[in-house]
């Protein structure tokens, strides 16, 4: 058995404010950080294991551009069948580690026909579709309120850095309507077109537990959208995970290079 979360904190050299969440095949930007330390989830009490395809499961810290950053290079889904607190817990320990602003990164489907495979998104709202959230049973009031507000779950001025950056690395970014469903099997065409009439425009199963631990927490979040396929029924082809991280691979450079422009920009902001 590994030590716990807290035992686990106290040894660390660093205090992150920023923490970076890795998606399917999106892990690539923890190689980039120096003074790298890598803590397998498996080494530390009550860190739900990852079992996804393409998630390594393991927090790594390290610095970026003279930034201490906490990166979960693979995150626990509802799919795998962990309850809705244990797919927060990363959030929250990084909460505990002193994080303050979050920038989530994952695989979708695009439902807006203005998207296309390997576009990158920002996540401007979301609706949660996956039947659970992260914060039911007894509050912790040390946390955050009972009844969070999720006006602004993914904060405008972090958008708009983004946008910034991405506009200066020639980097296009859409903003985008994210429905996280409960999976894991892929929608059928009937559920895309649902989803696109109540105002979508990705699909997944992820992200958005996460989004409202940290709002819960009064962090700040970003979120970054890979859209790895067009999502069911939109092309006459069936959807594979394969094409999935494949296209991860695709746009790893580009997210890389979104991501460390941003970093920085995020800290200044917070200084
Ligand atoms: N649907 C749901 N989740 C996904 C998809 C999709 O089409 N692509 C990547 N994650």
């Amino acid at each position: 058995m590994g030590q716990s979360l807290r035992q686990t904190i106290d040894s660390l050299p660093v205090r992150p404010r920023i923490g970076v969440v890795l998606g399917s095949g999106l892990g690539a930007f923890a190689g980039e950080l120096s003074g790298r330390m890598e803590i397998p989830y498996a080494e530390i009490f009550g860190w739900p294991q990852s079992t996804a395809i393409g998630h390594a499961g393991k927090l790594v810290l390290g610095s970026l551009s003279g930034v201490d950053i906490a990166g979960l290079a693979g995150r626990a889904h509802l799919y795998e069948g962990y309850t809705p607190r244990q797919v927060g817990f990363g959030v929250r320990a990084l909460g505990a580690l002193g994080v303050r602003s979050f920038i989530f990164t994952n695989a979708a489907g695009g439902i807006n026909l203005d998207y296309q495979r390997g576009a990158l998104v920002l996540i401007a709202d979301h609706i949660n579709l996956q039947g659970a959230n992260p914060l039911t049973g007894p509050n912790d009031d040390s946390l955050g309120p009972r009844f969070p507000d999720m006006s602004e779950a993914y904060s405008k001025r972090y958008r708009e850095i983004a946008i910034q950056a991405g506009r200066e690395l020639e980097v296009e970014l859409k903003e985008g309507v994210y429905a996280a469903l409960l999976g894991p099997n892929y929608e059928t065409p009937a559920e895309i077109r649902y989803l696109r009439a109540i105002g979508a425009d990705l699909v997944g199963m992820s992200t958005v537990p996460e989004v409202i631990v940290a709002n819960h927490m009064g962090a700040k979040a970003l979120a970054i959208s890979c859209v790895t396929n067009m999502a069911a029924g939109i092309l006459p082809q069936k959807i594979d995970h394969e094409e999935v991280l494949e296209t991860g691979r695709m746009v790893r450079d580009k997210l890389v290079r979104l991501l460390k422009a941003v970093v920085p920009r995020i800290a200044a902001e917070e200084s």
